[in-house]
């Protein structure tokens, strides 16, 4: 199968290339900065330079391009850039997309994940046949949380009743390949790490492996979505499928020498 993975040069996108590559499909990356990659072409969702050339010949897609980086851009990277995608894919006559969304975010105040509701009605209009798989937090980001509140020297302040449910990101991605290459199946269930633990614990750990001494404090956030992932909205007690645990990820992503 020719498969055109969006955000091919992010975390999931990464592995969702190399799991498509090594199963013997062609997987085609797009990015806004190609160069250095395999079969990779220039596209931009925002302006949508590039987005015909980069679907050309494929059957398929793995949308996982966002813009995580870049909350501003949210409307027009992930709402209008999915739309503008999905038009032309209709043109070029693809089959499936499969759309990576994130668990709970139905009624989530938090910004981001209200844009990505929105994308999702995208998907779920019907432009191409469609799957959507929620995850919960990758280990990745979860680093990329707490290092956002890495701000002092000496304390470390972070939410540390938010409930979350880190996933292995490689695990997510072997669950996206298989379901890019079925049939496409509407909103699927949920897909979510092996335990769901507070921040303070999540800090711990990783102030642990990181030999990093700083006191743990708790940071109070007067925004409605920091009580809703204190309450476990963010998680999904009933899915529990991923295997690789955040200890094991920090072990071995930073080992003891
Ligand atoms: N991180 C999580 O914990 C998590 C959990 C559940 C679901 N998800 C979802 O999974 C997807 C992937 O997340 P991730 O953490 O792997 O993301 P990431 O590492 O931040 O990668 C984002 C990707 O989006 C691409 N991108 C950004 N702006 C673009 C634009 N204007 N045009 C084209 N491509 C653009 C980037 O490509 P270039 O920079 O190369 O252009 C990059 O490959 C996202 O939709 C996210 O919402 C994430």
């Amino acid at each position: 199968m020719n498969v055109l993975v969006t955000g091919g040069t992010g975390t999931l996108g990464r592995h969702v290339v190399t799991l498509l590559r090594q199963g013997g499909h062609r997987a085609r990356i797009m990015s806004r900065e190609p160069r250095g990659h395999v079969d990779a072409v220039k596209g931009d969702l925002r302006t949508g330079a590039g987005l015909a050339r980069a679907l050309s010949g494929m059957d398929a897609i793995v949308h996982a391009a966002s813009a995580t980086r870049q909350p501003l851009r949210g409307w027009s990277v992930d709402v209008r850039g999915t739309r503008r995608l999905l038009g032309l894919a209709r043109e070029a006559q693809i089959k499936h997309v499969v759309y990576v969304s994130i668990v709970g975010i139905d009624s989530s105040t938090y910004p981001y994940h209200r844009t990505k509701l929105k994308t999702e009605a995208v998907v779920r209009g019907d432009i191409v046949p469609w799957s959507i798989l929620r995850a919960t937090q990758f280990h990745e980001f979860i680093e990329v949380v707490l290092r956002g509140f890495s701000r002092l020297p000496a304390v470390f302040a972070v939410p540390l009743s938010w409930q979350l449910q880190p996933v292995d990101s490689k695990e997510v991605a072997q669950r996206v390949v298989d379901i890019v290459l079925g049939q496409p199946a509407g909103i699927l269930p949920d897909f979510g790490g092996p335990e769901i633990r507070e921040l303070q614990s999540l800090s711990q750990a990783w102030m642990l492996a990181r030999k990093d001494n700083r006191r743990l404090v708790n940071l109070n956030l007067p925004f409605k979505f920091s009580r809703q992932f204190a309450d476990g909205l963010i998680t999904s007690p009933d899915h529990k499928e991923g295997k690789t645990r955040f200890d094991e990820y920090l072990a071995e992503r930073y080992p003891m020498s």
